[in-house]
């Protein structure tokens, strides 16, 4: 779950790193890699889009406007395809020095078969070329799944924020530097 509207609720952010997953790449992952591909999302996914946010956000899913301002913005917005089928994406965006992970959401019936991996590997290394000292995000306290996604990749929980979202629950403030950090090549 995530807050409705996160420019509106949070000053700014940043977010992390896709390092430790190559440190730790495996056969399993290239396998289960295989078939995945990554690229940039377009008006035209966005209905798309839209299935996979309802589907892992439920009542919380951002609407249309949301992903459409985000790309007239110039925010990246990544997907992840599935042999032709789109069944991720991720939403970032640049700060002056770090870059804010806004969203990231796969298929539930396509999960742990990498797409986050893949996203995220993607777009710490776009960030990076761009400029980007690091990245940083707020997961709610209890999404093991994504904590441990996050904490794969090298992010660590930096602060404990308070009734954070809507329903009152708290979130964790997650921060990764890419300073020192290798990015992995291309998959
Ligand atoms: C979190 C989420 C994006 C992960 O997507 P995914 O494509 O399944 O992730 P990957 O297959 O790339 O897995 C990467 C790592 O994340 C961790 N992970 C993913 N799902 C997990 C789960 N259910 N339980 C524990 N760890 C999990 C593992 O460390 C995994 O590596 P491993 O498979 O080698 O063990 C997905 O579960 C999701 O969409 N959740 C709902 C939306 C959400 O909560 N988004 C985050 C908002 S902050």
């Amino acid at each position: 779950m995530k807050v409705k509207t996160p420019r509106l609720r949070r000053p700014n952010t940043p977010f992390g790193g896709l390092k430790s997953t190559l440190k730790g790449s495996t056969n399993k992952d290239s396998r289960r890699l295989s078939g995945l591909r990554a690229g940039q999302i377009r008006i035209r996914d966005l209905d798309r889009v839209l299935e996979i946010e309802k589907a892992s956000f439920g009542a919380d899913a951002w609407e249309r406007k949301l992903f459409a301002d985000s790309l007239e913005a110039g925010d990246l917005l990544l997907g992840a395809w599935r042999d032709g089928k789109l069944t991720g994406y991720l939403l970032a965006a640049e700060g002056k020095r770090r870059a804010e992970l806004l969203s990231l959401a796969v298929d539930p019936a396509a999960r742990r078969l990498g797409a986050a991996s893949l996203l995220l590997n993607r777009a710490m290394s776009r960030l990076r070329r761009h400029g980007m000292a690091g990245i940083w995000l707020m997961v709610k306290t209890g999404n093991r799944a994504a904590e441990q996604c996050y904490e794969k990749f090298g992010f660590r929980r930096t602060r404990r924020v308070k009734k954070y979202y809507e329903d009152g629950a708290d979130g964790w403030r997650m921060e990764l530097e890419f300073r020192g950090k290798s990015i992995p090549p291309k998959r």
